[in-house]
């Protein structure tokens, strides 16, 4: 199969969208190389943690905080020049980052999870990048505001995100389908291996971490024992697979069918909607699994259609192949759950 790279695949798609612009693809571009700073440290992390080599012994010890600002700082230090955005948000910084005077600006917003999964980065446990693109709601010639961040996630452009692990590998959509590239280090272009990504209607895996049953409500322990007994449609148990890095139970979701779960749950009474957030997590991987046939909902509602309130806000998500998050849709509207 020829190599496609990435920018080649848009080229092709821009022939197919005539209101894409150059712009578009320089933004990913620059993701790409922001993406590829990381890559490289992330890797080196896990060669001074393995062989001990004498890399900044700070990698070791703090290397998920200091990945997780490392991430953050090169993301922002790069799309900041990219000259196409008004505008970014990240799951590490509380408010709106702007884009400074003397800085190009554009009519993208980038919202992103710099670093997802970092506390397993000490055990070289595969982790991520998740990102999402708008277009600006605001006048082109105005200060960015956080209405042009608190748009729902239907208004996507693009999302998609990156895992790290035995490759690096980019997992996007513009709307039309879902494709994969797994980065080619030896000429540092990220090449189409993935083509046309479809979930499986149903598949025979659930992710979740079951630590926390206690603290579920009724509605999500029938949820689950129904995944787990052998009277469900499969006529099987579903296996139990939960990594604890999103990107990589996402991925593994998308590529072979099932579930991934992250309900509310009582533990933490200031997180009543959950542990993962809206706009850097649940949205972009929402719009993945929908352009790839899949669905997303907080248990009943579509999670692409959730009204942002606030940049970090949570939800709970069931993210996943159709049969499967309909059936948790189905429990739940049982329990009069949402
Ligand atoms: P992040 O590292 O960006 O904070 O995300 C961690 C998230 C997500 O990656 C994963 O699904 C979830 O935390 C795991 O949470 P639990 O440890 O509570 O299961
Ligand atoms: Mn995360
Ligand atoms: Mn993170």
């Amino acid at each position: 199969m020829p190599q496609v790279t990435v920018t080649e695949h848009l080229l092709l798609h821009q022939k197919r969208t005539p209101m894409a612009t150059g712009r578009f693809t320089s933004l990913l571009n620059q993701l790409i190389l922001a993406v590829k700073i990381i890559a490289r440290e992330v890797n080196k992390a896990g060669l001074v943690d393995v062989l001990g080599f004498t890399g900044d012994i700070n990698v070791q010890g703090e290397e998920v905080k200091k990945l997780d600002e490392y991430s953050n700082s090169v993301l922002i230090h790069r799309m900041r020049q990219a000259g196409v955005l008004c505008a970014m948000s990240s799951e590490e910084n509380a408010g709106i980052i702007e884009i400074p005077e003397g800085y190009p600006q554009g009519d993208y917003v980038l919202i992103f999870d710099p670093l997802d999964g970092s506390s397993n980065i000490e055990a070289n446990i595969n982790i991520g990048t998740i990102f999402s693109i708008y277009r600006r709601k605001t006048p082109s010639n105005s200060a960015a505001t956080l209405e042009d961040l608190l748009q729902m996630g239907i208004e996507q452009v693009a999302a998609g995100y990156f895992i790290y692990g035995s490759s690096t590998m980019m997992v996007f959509t513009t709307g039309q389908g879902v494709h994969g590239f797994t980065l080619d280090p030896s000429v540092g272009e990220f090449l189409l291996s993935h083509p046309d990504i479809k979930i499986p209607e149903r598949g025979s895996i659930y992710s979740i971490n079951e630590g926390y049953r206690t603290y579920w409500d009724d509605a999500t322990k029938e949820v689950v024992d129904y995944f787990k007994s052998p009277d469900n449609e499969n006529g099987a148990p579903y296996s139990s697979r939960y990594i604890g890095s999103l990107v990589a139970d996402f991925h593994r979701t998308l590529l072979y069918g099932g579930i991934f779960m992250y309900p509310y749950d009582r533990r933490d009474p200031s997180k009543p909607k959950g542990k993962l957030r809206l706009l850097s997590e649940a949205n972009p991987l929402a719009f993945v699994v929908e352009q790839a046939w899949g669905l997303a909902t907080d248990g009943v509602n579509r999670t692409l259609e959730t009204q942002p309130t606030e940049l970090h806000q949570r939800v709970p998500l069931f993210i996943g192949s159709p049969a499967d998050v309909g059936k948790v849709r189905e429990i739940y509207k049982k329990h009069g759950v949402i």
